[in-house]
């Protein structure tokens, strides 16, 4: 019988600007790790310690903790928890940072109880935490925070993984300006125009033919924004300077990072990958605007447990 495991999970961009709420990848960097403890007290989940990040650490009120009491319900109680949270993904970053925490909570709690749910399995439970953050149940970072890859997720049914893009770096700006994900959503229209909902579908199919043929290039001619992106640009540090900027640096594609503030920028070689990241480094030290900034690819691993 395992008494404490160890998870790591990636972070994580939403959207990718054809799929609002129904497109994901998982980043090869950063990520997050946490220990879960089993402790002898059925159904009680506790946060023994969160570092890196000033989070509610009442159980109610915090994404993994939430994740992991679910899937502790569901599997009858067994037990109880006590979770250590090491935050290296901000809250507010638009990189998944509560999705790392729910996928984390949830493989961390299967592999202490021996569970054995596949990681789609895990979707349910994981979203019931990120919920919580996010003010609604939308799985394009939970999925593939637990699935790895690109995933898309359909309005119905199970998430789809689809094939990632082998020749993609990602250059992820993150501005530290935290934006909350039920702000940014505040932002969004209710309704669209047909012909940008059609053109919209179309750049999302035409994203995921090139992704099947493994073409790299016409993958990010598609990534195309036109029902998101224009809305929430503004909530954006200096948006149209780094666009401006990262495409004058090799960039092929890029926009904002699920919610934002952070935002990738696509290259298809690793010179163009750095070029980008310099100069945006140098742009957010001009604008004395606090950043991170990292050179990722999408990852096919999500989250695993490391000990
Ligand atoms: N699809 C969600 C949104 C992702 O854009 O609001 C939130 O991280």
């Amino acid at each position: 019988m395992k008494e404490r495991v160890e998870v790591w999970a990636p972070a994580t961009v939403a959207n990718i600007n054809v799929g609002f709420d129904a497109l994901g990848c998982a980043l090869s960097a950063p990520g997050e790790r946490m220990i879960v403890h089993r402790t002898s007290e059925p159904g009680v989940v506790r946060i023994r310690a969160i570092h890196g990040a000033a989070l509610d650490m009442h159980p109610e009120r915090n994404v993994a903790s939430i994740a992991a009491k679910s899937l502790l319900q569901s599997l009858g109680n067994p037990c109880g928890l006590e979770m250590e949270i090491f935050k290296s993904i901000l809250p507010g970053s638009g990189i998944g940072s509560s999705a790392a925490s729910a996928a984390a909570a949830v493989v961390g709690v299967n592999e202490l109880l021996d569970a054995g749910l596949r990681p789609d399995e895990l979707i349910p439970f994981a979203l019931d935490g990120e919920s919580f953050a996010s003010g609604a149940r939308h799985a394009d970072n939970v999925a593939p925070a637990l699935l790895g890859g690109l995933v898309i997720c359909p309005p119905e049914g199970p998430p789809i993984a689809i094939p990632a893009l082998e020749d993609w770096s990602m250059v992820v700006l993150h501005p530290q300006i935290p934006i909350k994900t039920a702000d940014a959503r505040a932002v969004l229209p209710g309704q669209v125009p047909l012909k940008d909902a059609a053109a919209q579908a179309a750049w999302f199919g035409t994203f995921v033919a090139a992704c099947h043929r493994g073409d790299g290039t016409a993958a990010a001619y598609a990534l195309e924004d036109l029902l998101v992106g224009p809305h929430r640009s503004k909530l954006i540090p200096h948006f149209d300077e780094v666009r401006t900027l990262a495409f004058d640096c090799g960039a092929r594609a890029g926009g904002i990072s699920g919610s934002g503030p952070s935002t990738f920028w696509v290259a298809l070689d690793s010179a163009a990958a750095e070029n980008i990241k310099e100069a945006l480094s140098g742009l957010m030290q001009r604008h004395a605007v606090p950043f991170s900034i990292h050179i990722s690819a999408i990852s096919g691993r999500g989250a695993h447990c490391i000990s």
